[in-house]
């Protein structure tokens, strides 16, 4: 595997490539990998020939008073592991080559609507900051396929909706949460908690998977799911942002005919903000 730091080199290698047919997949990350970021490479995989890796830590996407600074950064960590994973290419720019003139000033992208709500209402700018940082790697990569995880569903809802609606040419692929054995997704975040905290996390898997149960034995009362879901994760002793039924097509409301469901919790434990979601595939009436 190669490491380049610059838009020029990322260009070259893929543009060769291209020439020789290869199909290109891109994995996005903000490094400090664990066997989630394994995962989606095992995923783009199965989508092409080239692999390429980002590693940066978007500063778009990090509000006043969030981790951005304190975020995990472990390069060459990442490096072994990504070179293990059998990736091709690994871009790490500096903040300098992707914001020339600083984050502040730079040209926007924006999902309105999908970016304001959930995440977007407790993390203002988030999401903007997420898109608009895609956009910019999507055109510096022009990859055939992206792999996003399903983790940060919200994520990948307006990455694909942005995709679509700028149309542009690349396939986007979701791929399944990676969880410990007691149910926890993987985050770099979690790092962030105390023993004790970690013993407790599980606690929103469990809760968004009770939640799942009732929505699949055909209960549409959405309102009184959700109700319980805060309470479960209040009496656990987690502060929840949200726990909300929405289509798991655009996070609209659902109708309670509605057979493609998420559910999506947000809550805070100690230091770390966990977020976590569950589909639901519900049968036809
Ligand atoms: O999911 C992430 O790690 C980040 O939001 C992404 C997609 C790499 C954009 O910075």
């Amino acid at each position: 595997m190669e490491t380049v730091t610059t838009i020029g080199a990322v260009r070259e290698r893929v543009y060769a490539w291209r020439r020789a047919g290869a199909r290109v997949v891109f994995v996005p990350t903000m490094g400090n990998l664990h066997p989630g970021h394994v995962s989606l490479i095992e995923t783009a995989r199965r989508h092409g020939e080239r692999f390429v890796a980002s590693i940066f830590v978007n500063p778009m996407q990090f509000g006043p008073n969030e981790d951005f600074a304190h975020y995990p950064r472990t390069p060459r960590a990442d490096e072994h592991m990504l070179a293990s994973a059998g990736c091709d290419l690994m871009f790490m720019p500096d903040v300098t080559e992707i914001y020339p003139h600083g984050s502040e000033r730079v040209t926007r992208v924006e999902v309105p609507g999908l970016s304001r709500i959930l995440e977007g209402e407790f993390r203002p700018g988030h999401l903007e900051g997420v898109s608009t940082v895609v956009a910019k790697l999507f055109h510096i990569v022009e990859p055939d396929v992206a792999v996003f995880g399903e983790k940060d569903f919200q994520q990948l809802t307006v990455i694909r909706r942005m995709v679509a609606e700028l149309c542009m040419r690349v396939e986007i692929v979701g791929a399944p949460t990676r969880r410990d054995a007691d149910g926890l997704a993987l985050s770099s975040r979690n790092q962030y908690l105390t023993p004790a905290e970690r013993q407790l996390a599980p606690v929103i898997y469990a809760t968004l998977e009770a939640a799942a149960a009732r929505l699949r034995g055909g209960d549409a009362q959405f309102a009184s799911i959700e109700r319980s879901g805060v309470q479960a994760l209040e009496e656990a002793g987690l502060r929840p942002d949200y726990f909300s039924v929405r289509r798991a097509d655009d996070l609209s409301a659902p109708r309670p005919e509605t057979r493609a469901l998420v559910v999506l919790a947000a809550a805070r434990l100690g230091r770390a903000r966990l977020i976590d979601n569950v589909q639901v595939a519900r049968p036809g009436s």
